[in-house]
């Protein structure tokens, strides 16, 4: 069994097991960092959406906290200037690529996107960046279920729930920059993939790229 640790984040006193992720301490206390492409389970984080920053005394710049191991007497502050700047320029980018019309999608009201502004106060709207999403075609040939890539954030974890916790491997990325999706592979309809329609990477997406048809009615 882990060593017990005893950490400081925002001025509260928590303990974890040492070695845990800052992130998932913070979340389990309580105490909320935004995050989507965090993995619990997952040994070694992509750290791909850069929300999760936190400060840490004694370390020259923020860091993310879904990498970040913890240690006896580690000093956190979840909110700074710095912070602040880095959250709301990632969450922008996000939004940059993404169809902004919470009203007509299947997980408005459930979506780590809305949460994150929420939280944050940051705007579910380009304010700085202008859009650069380029419309991709919905895949709607399961039964139970649509792929809406304009609402995709890449932010992975449909894949790893398709490969680790269905093991069925049927998704995975495709292509590279701005035309990069989540895809069945040759990009075909999902209906001709291994696709069983077990919906774990429904349940594993944040927001409304993944949605099963009997949430949206
Ligand atoms: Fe840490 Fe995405 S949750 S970078």
């Amino acid at each position: 069994m882990s060593r017990q640790v005893t950490i400081t984040i925002d001025g509260q006193q928590v303990t974890a097991a040492e070695g845990d992720k800052l992130l998932w301490v913070a979340l389990d206390h309580g105490i909320y960092i935004p995050h989507l492409c965090g993995i619990r389970e997952k040994e070694h984080p992509d750290a791909s959406c850069r929300l999760c920053f936190v400060e840490v005394e004694g370390l020259p710049n923020p860091v993310t906290s879904c990498t970040l191991p913890v240690k006896e007497g580690m000093v956190v502050r979840t909110r700074s200037e710095r912070v602040d700047r880095l959250v709301r320029t990632a969450f922008e980018l996000l939004l940059s690529n993404h169809r902004l019309s919470c009203a007509k999608c299947g997980k408005n009201g459930r979506c780590e996107l809305q949460k994150i502004a929420q939280e944050r106060g940051l705007k579910l709207k380009l304010t700085r960046m202008r859009s650069l999403l380029v419309e991709k075609p919905v895949d709607d040939s399961p039964e139970k279920f649509y792929y809406d890539p304009n609402r995709c954030v890449l932010c992975g974890r449909c894949v790893w729930a398709d490969r680790e916790k269905a093991k069925i491997g049927a998704i995975g990325f495709v292509r590279r920059g701005m035309d990069r999706r989540v895809a069945a592979f040759w990009e075909q309809p999902l209906a001709d993939s291994p696709c069983i329609e077990c919906l774990a990477c429904v349940e594993a997406c944040p927001v409304g790229a993944l949605v099963a048809k009997e949430m949206k009615e």
